[in-house]
């Protein structure tokens, strides 16, 4: 339990350090990309304590291929269509931000599938409009309104909940899906760095927008409300946007329970998943597209552990944790520090009321 995987990539010089590199690091995975060059991929395990083979059990573990069913029934190899199946969820309405690509458009393909109405949160209409018509051409009951909303930006944060609010739709679930990683440094309109603006900052402040909406629903339908936030914790400055999802989960879950409200909270990782999200860095398409495709999950199973949350009755009353592989399991130290939850959950608000008032929006 005191491991911590880190995996590392270097292209290094054959001749030289190929050897040496091995022996040091214990490389598992190398490819070679010309005569004189190699990719390494090794994994370095931070523990004294960590014999050879329960190592090994652990890169085993993270590959679908071997993972085995959790108390849920379902693994890392279920897909979305698995975890959601038999289930009708006429009457429900969803709002997913970020379906225009990979683990978004498939959740809201089975949200469609199960007669969920799906409302698309999308910065770009004209492909949102495009993935409409897509997903009525493969299911033609589908019922789906697409509006528009750059999550980066406070302002049309506002805009879309005012939006939605004038629409009169309930809200019974709410997918904070959209992201983006390791873009180069930009600093939004907001003056906030993209990945946290993206990641964190804007899905806080439209999930406080859309809050009262989701509480009416849940009261006068009796059907709990479900908030679904996508996380996910290494990698620097983007790992630090998405920590932060796992902690604005814990710190609302606490808050709704505390005020009786019928709606649950959790964050997730989906697995590593050829998506969109590595556009942004050469050796992280690489590595997403052509290295460790047996680490790699397909969209399907990427998407599947989100869906699960969203209809499955056996996340019902389930609130305030972090899940992966459709199971829950251990989030980073910082999310079962309440202190800290709760700080973060200060500093973000007073960060968007800031940034409100000083651009008066
Ligand atoms: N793929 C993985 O291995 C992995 C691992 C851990 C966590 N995740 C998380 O899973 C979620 C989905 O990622 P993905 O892999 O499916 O990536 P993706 O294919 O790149 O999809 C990202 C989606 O977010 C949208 N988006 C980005 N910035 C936005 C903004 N400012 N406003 C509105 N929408 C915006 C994109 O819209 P456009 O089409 O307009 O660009 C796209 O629809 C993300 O939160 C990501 O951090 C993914």
């Amino acid at each position: 339990e005191n491991a911590f995987l880190t995996v590392e990539c270097a292209i290094v010089d054959q001749k030289s350090t190929y050897q040496s590199l091995l022996t040091a690091a214990g490389a598992l995975l190398h490819v070679y990309i010309s005569p004189n060059f190699t990719i390494i991929l090794h994994y370095r395990i931070r523990s004294s304590s960590l014999s050879q083979p329960k190592f090994l059990l652990l890169i085993l573990e993270k590959m679908w291929i071997f993972s085995w069913k959790g108390p849920t029934g379902f693994s890392a190899s279920s897909t979305a269509e698995e975890v959601t199946r038999g289930i009708e969820a006429y009457g429900l309405t969803a709002i997913i931000t970020g379906p225009t690509s990979g683990i978004g458009l498939e959740t809201a393909r089975i949200l469609v599938l199960r007669g969920v109405h799906v409302v698309m949160a999308v910065r770009n209409t004209t492909a949102g409009q495009k993935v409409k018509q897509e997903l009525i051409n493969e299911i033609p009951k589908a019922k789906i309104d697409v509006m528009e909303l750059d999550v980066a930006s406070l302002k049309s944060v506002n805009k879309f909940v005012a939006a939605y609010k004038s629409t009169g739709f309930p809200i019974n679930i709410l997918i904070a899906n959209a992201g983006v990683m390791a873009p180069p440094f930009t600093l939004t309109e907001d003056n906030i760095e993209l990945q946290f603006a993206t990641n964190h900052i804007g899905h806080f402040h439209l999930t406080n927008g859309l809050l009262d909406i989701m509480k009416n629903t849940a009261e006068k339908s009796g059907i709990e409300g479900r908030i679904v936030i996508l996380s996910y914790t290494p990698l620097l400055a983007y790992g630090q946007s998405k920590l932060a999802n796992a902690l604005h989960a814990k710190e609302l879950a606490r808050r709704l329970k505390e005020e009786g409200a019928n709606i649950t909270v959790n964050s997730l990782h989906p697995g590593v998943i050829a998506t969109n999200l590595a556009r942004h860095t050469a050796w992280m398409r690489l590595i997403f597209g052509y290295i460790v495709r047996l680490m790699l999950k397909n969209v399907e199973q990427g998407a599947s552990t989100t869906c699960y949350l969203a209809l499955n009755p056996g996340a019902k009353g389930i609130s305030g944790e972090y899940w992966a592989d459709n199971n829950i399991s251990s989030p980073s130290g910082f999310v079962n520090d309440p202190e800290f939850v709760k700080k973060f959950w200060d500093f973000s608000v007073d960060l968007i009321e800031r940034t409100l008032t000083s651009s008066s929006l």
